[in-house]
């Protein structure tokens, strides 16, 4: 049932756009652990909340082999900036080769390193922070981020319900990390907070003051 439910919706979902789809193929041919690329859907959304939210500055956090970061350049206006921070520095090479190479890709300023150390570097009021990083430092990543964050500006944060591990209770380093962040902001004075039910857990965060 759930199978089918998904085919409909990337069926009834704008379609991916050619060199995104290649850009996907290729991960799953070529990379370990290719579950972390977006993908068709996920892509759209994240597109589609960057066009909302119509950001000037915008900070990614886990890079991975690009495909988010070239989903969310796709709806940047004219000027407006993603810088995106990915620790594994042999994946810089072919990250900056794509980026020159595609649609949006000017846009794109890519950060080699930790992001808890690169993000106090950066010297922006960002307007929306995707968090898709190491999930055992959610927590470290919003402590970093909110004072760099404008009010009413937004933070998505992927792989919030891990699975499904989340609501059962699982112990292992990774979903402790999401359960003590989703605990932190769903009553954090600073932020609303909702979590989307999509794919693995998308939560939505707006800085109200
Ligand atoms: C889930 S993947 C990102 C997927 C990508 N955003 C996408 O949607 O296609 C997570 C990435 O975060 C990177 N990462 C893990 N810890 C990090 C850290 N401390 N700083 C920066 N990047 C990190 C990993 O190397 C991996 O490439």
């Amino acid at each position: 049932m759930q199978r089918e439910i998904d085919e409909y919706i990337t069926a009834h979902t704008s379609p991916e756009p050619g060199y995104l789809k290649e850009l996907y193929r290729h991960t799953w041919l070529h990379r370990l652990y290719p579950q972390m690329c977006s993908g068709h859907v996920q892509g759209r959304i994240l597109k589609m909340l960057t066009a909302m939210v119509n950001p000037r500055y915008v900070l990614e956090l886990g890079t991975f082999t690009g495909y988010s970061a070239l989903c969310i350049a796709e709806a940047l206006q004219p000027g407006a900036e993603i810088h995106t921070i990915e620790i594994d520095d042999e994946s810089a090479d072919s990250l900056i080769e794509l980026f020159k190479n595609s649609p949006g890709g000017e846009k794109i300023t890519l950060h080699v390193g930790d992001a808890l150390e690169i993000i106090p570097e950066l010297n922006y009021c960002w307007d929306m922070v995707y968090i898709d990083a190491n999930k055992r430092h959610y927590c470290e990543y919003l402590d970093e981020i909110l004072p760099r964050l404008k009010t009413g500006g937004f933070i998505i944060a992927d792989n919030t319900l891990w699975g499904g591990k989340i609501t059962e209770g699982a112990r292992d380093a990774q979903s402790v990390g999401i359960a003590r962040f989703n605990d932190l902001v769903a009553n954090h004075p600073q932020l609303e907070v909702v979590i989307l039910p999509l794919r693995d857990g998308l939560t939505l965060l707006r800085k109200t003051d």
